[in-house]
């Protein structure tokens, strides 16, 4: 299984995302933001800060873009928000059925509809948790995901 991880800047929730998933799945990972600001940048410091704090380390992750290839080379898209989900599917090629989804589908018992944004909102270990939450979720749920 190949899955890709989403979010506006590639720069706090994707890369955190793919970092805590990576520690607990044999998948191959990677995570995009649909905006291209931050184009080859490092995750952001103070939420690598944060993540270190509880022993997760994706220092090594550098920001790219979302592209409509992704959809050809992942089994599973995954979206942090609403809009992150409106912006990859802006981009799906006709006929592709890769399964696009947001992250908090797989942590219902959370309540949360989406992954708010540390960058705007500084809650940093609020993001992580929930994060954590959906990570273990999709982890779960993986075997009712069919591999193309
Ligand atoms: P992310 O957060 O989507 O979780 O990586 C953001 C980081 C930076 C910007 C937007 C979102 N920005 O516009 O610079």
């Amino acid at each position: 299984m190949k899955v890709l991880f989403v979010c506006l800047g590639n720069i706090c929730r994707s890369p955190s995302a793919e970092g805590v998933f990576r520690e607990i799945s044999d998948c191959v990972t990677d995570s995009a933001g649909t905006g291209g600001w931050h184009v080859g940048s490092p995750p952001y410091g103070p939420m690598l800060e944060a993540a270190a704090r509880r022993g997760h380390d994706f220092s090594d992750l550098r920001a790219r873009q979302f592209r409509r290839e992704d959809f050809a080379d992942f089994d599973l898209i995954i979206g942090m928000d609403d809009a992150n989900i409106r912006d990859i599917e802006a981009l799906r090629p006709s006929g592709n059925k890769t399964p696009v989804q947001l992250f908090t589908d797989f942590a219902a018992e959370t309540g949360a509809q989406e992954v708010p944004d540390p960058y705007y909102t500084r809650d940093f270990d609020g993001a992580l948790d929930l994060i954590e939450s959906c990570a273990k979720g999709l982890h779960g749920k993986l075997h009712e995901i069919e591999p193309r």
